[in-house]
């Protein structure tokens, strides 16, 4: 009998399998796709790739700013696809020769619980019957596909979802997002570099979902200049070869479309896994967890986007050493309210804590303050013609900090820095003492 059974080799699953693994526990982990899951395999990681290319070439093609003439500048789709899955071949392996060392058995088989046996649980996979004294479910979230017509019948061909955007052979002319939150706004970056003719159809009045408001529309802006249409407030109705039929103001317009990426959410991927043989208990498939990541069944454990709370892969790196703490009787627990994001388009969105909607709507009382990133001599020195924002939301009694909203390069690698402020509850004088580079 195992000490922990993990189904779902994804961030969640994974780092639970090095930390149990680490700590000496026997681990047995069932993964039914490719170990990394959807960030390795067809999310974060190559997204980041693919990104990573449009930025070399947008640097090269405008390098001229900087004093640097190239000269037929081109994005080589299958060379970046290629090299895309280097990348992630690269890390699939890193992350299984760290497994195999710390001695976790790794099953590639969809694993289905089946019961409860003594002292334990039983879960089958392939034909065989495997037991554990406690479980941990880490299995994902899958896209959300709409009941719109044309969606399902041309899914992987004409309409895509994250998993086929990352590997088109070729660069569509004509490219329709449904979707304008961060699969949507990453896409819609490297698609219109790469030279799509980009328009996004988003649902609500703004894009980037919860991210301030000020910041996504600055990041819109910046986007239209790189050619990208926006119809907000907009809804699809209908696609079809060729086109993309929606709604908007009770008015029907057609935009004509070579391929439609669909990115308008993930859900739980928890269904035919068995939670109900015991007895887990779900909410529209999303496992309900504590705060230590613990599901209403004694010893058994959720981490990552089944347990539907933030969907991102360091959040979920977060809840599955939550879950193994716990089990190995440390005392932690989840905390969501320095949580960064990021989104990494060229310029960089990077945010952590309130914003300013959310603090109204907490009857929050606070100040913001906010400066251009042309403060800043390295930003002005490595982005000609540039401008970015940097906006801190302070607790106006107690003086400590409550949230950090950024756009501009390179907002992701300080961001954590801001997470750090959240969490320790630093005041601005503390934080005034810290010596920045
Ligand atoms: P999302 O929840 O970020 O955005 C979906 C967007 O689609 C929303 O703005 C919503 O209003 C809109 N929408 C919903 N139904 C619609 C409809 N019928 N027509 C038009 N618009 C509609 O979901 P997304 O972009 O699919 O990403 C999924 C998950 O992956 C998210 O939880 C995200 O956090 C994560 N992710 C994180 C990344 C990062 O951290 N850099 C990168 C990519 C994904």
């Amino acid at each position: 009998m195992y000490d922990l059974i993990i189904i779902g080799g994804g961030p969640a699953g994974y780092l639970a399998a090095e930390r149990a693994g680490h700590a000496g526990m026997a681990v047995c982990l069932f993964e039914k796709n490719a170990i990394g899951g959807v960030c390795l395999n067809e999310g974060c990681i190559p997204s980041k790739a693919l990104l990573n290319s449009a930025k070399i070439y947008e640097h090269a093609r405008d390098g001229r700013k900087y004093g640097v003439l190239a000269e037929n500048v081109l994005i080589d789709q299958k060379a970046v696809v290629l090299r895309r899955g280097k990348v992630v071949r690269t890390l699939v392996a890193g992350v299984s020769s760290t497994l195999k060392r710390l001695g976790v058995a790794v099953v590639k088989e969809a694993a289905v619980v089946r019961g409860r046996v003594e002292g334990g649980f039983a879960v089958t996979a392939g034909r065989q019957d495997y037991e554990a004294k406690r479980l941990l479910i880490a299995a994902g979230s899958v896209a959300v596909v709409p009941p719109i017509p044309g969606v399902r019948e041309n899914l992987g061909g004409f309409v895509l979802t994250n998993r086929e955007v990352l590997e088109l052979p070729e660069i569509p002319k004509d490219f329709v997002i449904v979707g304008g939150g961060v699969i949507g706004l990453e896409m819609a970056a490297y698609y219109a570099v790469a030279g799509s003719r980009v328009t996004v159809v988003e649902m609500l009045d703004h894009i980037a979902g919860p991210t301030d408001r000020e910041i996504s529309t600055m990041l819109r802006k910046e986007y239209a200049k790189r050619g990208v249409d926006f119809r907000l407030s907009a809804k699809v109705v209908a696609v079809e070869p060729g086109k993309v039929v929606c709604e908007a103001d009770g008015k029907t317009f057609e935009i004509p479309a070579d391929k439609v990426l669909l990115s308008i959410g993930r859900r739980a991927a928890t269904e035919g896994i068995g939670l109900e043989n015991i007895g887990i208990a779900t909410e529209r498939g999303v496992v309900l967890t504590d705060e230590q990541c613990r599901t209403n069944v004694e010893n058994v454990y959720a981490a990552g986007d089944c347990i539907g709370k933030v969907m991102l892969a360091h959040t979920a790196y977060r809840e599955a050493e939550v879950a193994v703490n716990t089990m190995l009787g440390k005392k932690d627990r989840m905390r969501y309210n320095a949580n960064p994001s990021v989104i990494y388009t060229h310029p960089e969105v990077a945010t952590v804590g309130m914003t300013e909607e959310e603090a109204v709507a907490a009857g929050v009382d606070f100040e913001v303050k906010k400066l251009s990133m042309r403060f800043s001599g390295r930003f002005i020195a490595e982005n000609e013609g540039a401008d970015g924002l940097c906006k801190m939301l302070i607790h106006k009694k107690h003086r400590n900090i409550l949230g950090v909203h950024m756009i501009g390069n390179a907002s992701s690698e300080v961001v954590w820095g801001a997470a750090l402020m959240i969490e320790q509850e630093l005041r601005v004088k503390d934080a005034k003492e810290i010596i920045f580079p």
